[in-house]
């Protein structure tokens, strides 16, 4: 039964032809001995995928034969090959096909066995999606050092914006008990060349700093660690209060600074390559140094000296906003951007890819290009919290690509960081993601963070190729379900730049109206602004101002509707019902169109997998189909919910042929 448990490592038979061939490239494998725990994870996965595939098996071997695979470092590399190590680094890999000594051989060559391992999944990949294993030459090294997921567990089992089930991480059996998933999971990762991993809630309980906890994790880090994994846990900044019994937890505190300090060497004690903290601090009513009229470079700093005696790192986030400023999409900058300059060299800023909250689409955040003193992190949420939770179908990397490949000033934001990392949508349900397609969220965040220049098309292809079909129409048509969906759903839920217009504190399903809550800057009606003379947030000179956080050209281009780009109109525009569109519509018109749009796609989608029934198992077939047919329910909910409230503010009829909401 495909419960989906095995995710892209699923190594089913292949056909004849390809088994043939996949089997002569692999008829051993010849590598270092004694080999490291990381080597002997290589090699026991090429050993493992090999198998699957052909149903022959890779014997280790100590020479060379016709069809060997080697598995090379310099301190092994056979005599003669010029392989190109200096551009490898310490994780990267080159995979090439080579005559040695007559024979007919594959190079695995990296610097470490971490690369190794790297190398191997990457050779697995090349033999599951068809490529031509007797002519190989590969090669890759990441663009970004860390790259890292972030799991919102709260130490209890659930998860933070989890749908995929408890945590994964079961605390009450750690340290003792290691569930085998956890090794799964680290090779899912080592797959994908994930290399870092938070264990804990960014909203943080101080618990995860105490003696127990400590041991916990570094249970996990011993299993993560041949996988080239380091783990990396969430601080509570008022920690030193709570678990030190000290009156303050003021960065500038000499006590304080000795607790933290006294508390990093505590961990690296039992976690030798422990990674860092990541610290979410005076945001959503965290503690943090503002409690103490200090800002966000005494904080970070004062854990940064902590860490930097073991060379670990301080991931300090910068999604922050408090009510009453006017403009919650200018806090984030507002805060960060003057501090440039002033953080320690091993703290790293986290910006999320918007300036609000994981969006179906936003804006590039603001700070990207502007902290060029400052290295950066990019947050991106693989879960998806506003986006139908586990059970709709969207493909992510378009959104990551789109961010990955925004020019806030001629260069990438890819270029702009130097690290990447995705909020988990990892629990402990069967299929890890909570649907099959989630599942591809993780494996494009794992390769973009690896490759920010990879084209999400690619990504998606590859990885239907290795979790689906390899058939090249049933290919074709996921590979395009795929692509569709991300646009559908900006489509259906907040179409032209539209935004936050959820249900509250759940987040699921459509709440335009709500303008009661407790704060402001969480009502719908904050941002979206609809009203008789029109719809959008004003955020041009006139308005907030928040253009003026872009370079100039941007802010240039921003400030007016005209030279805005259209996905992104109201996020920056407020402007009248009859505004005329590229479409010829009026904005009113175009945005009903847009909403039937989005639930047109999906029910496209739905029949396109529909016709897929003959190439995918059942068991498959059928969870998907279930989801698409909840998917398809709840599109039309958002469309009839939130044309039927504009429509309500606006006054205006429907446009023609436009159905009335059920
Ligand atoms: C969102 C999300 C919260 C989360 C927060 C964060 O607001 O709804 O659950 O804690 O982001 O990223 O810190």
């Amino acid at each position: 039964v495909e419960d989906g448990y095995d995710l892209w490592l699923r190594y089913r038979g292949l056909a004849m032809v390809a088994q043939a061939r996949v089997a002569t490239q692999a008829r051993s494998i010849v590598h270092a001995e004694p080999a490291s725990p990381t080597l002997q994870a290589a090699v026991a996965e090429l050993k493992r995928g090999v198998a699957g595939m052909t149903g022959k098996e890779a014997a280790s071997a100590t020479q060379s034969a016709d069809g060997a695979l080697l598995l090379v470092t310099p301190a092994n590399a056979p005599k003669g090959v010029d392989l190109p190590w200096s551009e490898l680094g310490r994780e990267g890999y080159a995979l090439r096909s080579l005559k040695l000594g007559g024979r007919a051989v594959t190079v695995i060559a990296a610097n470490t066995d971490t690369g190794l391992l790297y190398g191997s999944f990457a050779w697995l990949r090349a033999a599951q999606t068809g490529a031509d294993l007797s002519r190989l030459d590969l090669r890759a090294a990441p663009k970004l050092g860390l790259r890292l997921l972030n799991h919102w567990d709260n130490l209890d089992r659930t998860v933070e914006r989890g749908y995929a089930g408890a945590s994964i991480w079961d605390w009450w059996k750690l340290p003792d008990l290691r569930d085998v998933r956890y090794v799964d999971y680290a090779r899912a990762n080592a797959s994908l060349g994930i290399n870092g991993t938070v264990l804990n809630n960014v909203n943080a309980k101080a618990d995860s700093l105490t003696a127990p906890f400590i041991a916990k994790a570094a249970a996990l880090a011993e299993v993560l660690r041949p996988y080239g994994i380091k783990v990396w846990l969430s601080a509570r900044f008022s920690a030193p209060k709570e678990l030190g019994g000290l009156k303050t937890a003021d960065p500038l505190d000499p006590a304080v600074r000795a607790w933290w300090k006294a508390k990093a060497d505590e961990i690296y004690q039992s976690i030798p390559d422990f990674g860092g903290f990541l610290v979410k601090a005076n945001s959503e009513g965290q503690p943090g140094p503002q409690d103490y009229g200090r800002n966000h470079v005494d904080g970070a700093n004062m854990l940064a000296e902590a860490l930097s005696a073991h060379g670990g790192v301080v991931m300090w986030r910068a999604f922050v906003y408090a009510p009453d400023t006017g403009d919650r999409a200018k806090q984030a900058f507002a805060e960060f951007q003057p501090l440039d300059g002033q953080f320690a060299a091993n703290v790293i800023v986290q910006v999320k890819n918007g300036a609000i909250d994981f969006q179906p689409r936003e804006p590039f955040h603001p700070l990207f290009g502007a902290m060029p003193k400052t290295p950066l992190a990019l947050e991106l949420q693989i879960t998806k919290e506003y986006l139908g939770f586990s059970t709709h179908l969207v493909y992510l990397g378009p959104l990551f690509e789109e961010v990955l490949r925004a020019q806030p000033d001629g260069a990438p934001v890819a270029q702009h960081v130097k690290a990447i990392a995705g909020v988990a949508n990892i629990g402990s349900d069967r299929n890890w993601s909570g649907s099959h397609f989630d599942q591809a969220n993780w494996y494009a965040f794992g390769r973009l963070a690896w490759n920010p220049e990879l084209a999400s098309s690619d990504v998606a292809r590859e990885w239907v190729q290795q979790t689906f079909t390899t058939a090249p129409r049933a290919v074709d048509s996921l590979v395009a379900m795929m692509l569709a969906s991300r646009e559908a759903v900006v489509d259906y839920m907040t179409p032209l730049g539209l935004h936050h217009l959820m249900g509250t504190a759940h987040h699921h399903g459509p709440a335009p109206w709500v303008d009661d809550l407790e704060r402001a800057d969480w009502n719908p009606v904050y941002f979206h602004r609809a009203g008789r003379d029109g719809i959008g947030f004003d955020r041009t000179p006139r308005g907030s101002n928040a253009v003026a956080q872009y370079a100039p050209d941007w802010a240039a281009r921003l400030a007016r509707p005209e030279t805005t780009p259209e996905d992104w109109l109201l996020w920056f525009h407020h402007l009248p019902w009859d505004y005329p569109l590229r479409s010829g519509r009026t904005l009113w018109a175009e945005l009903v169109a847009r909403y039937d749009r989005g639930v047109a796609t999906v029910a496209d989608m739905r029949s396109q997998w529909a016709a897929l029934k003959a190439d995918i198992d059942p068991q498959r077939h059928a969870d998907v189909a279930a989801y698409l047919a909840v998917q398809e329910a709840e599109a039309r909910w958002w469309r009839d919910a939130c044309v039927a409230y504009f429509q309500s503010v606006s006054g205006l009829p429907l446009p023609a042929g436009t159905r009335a909401p059920a």
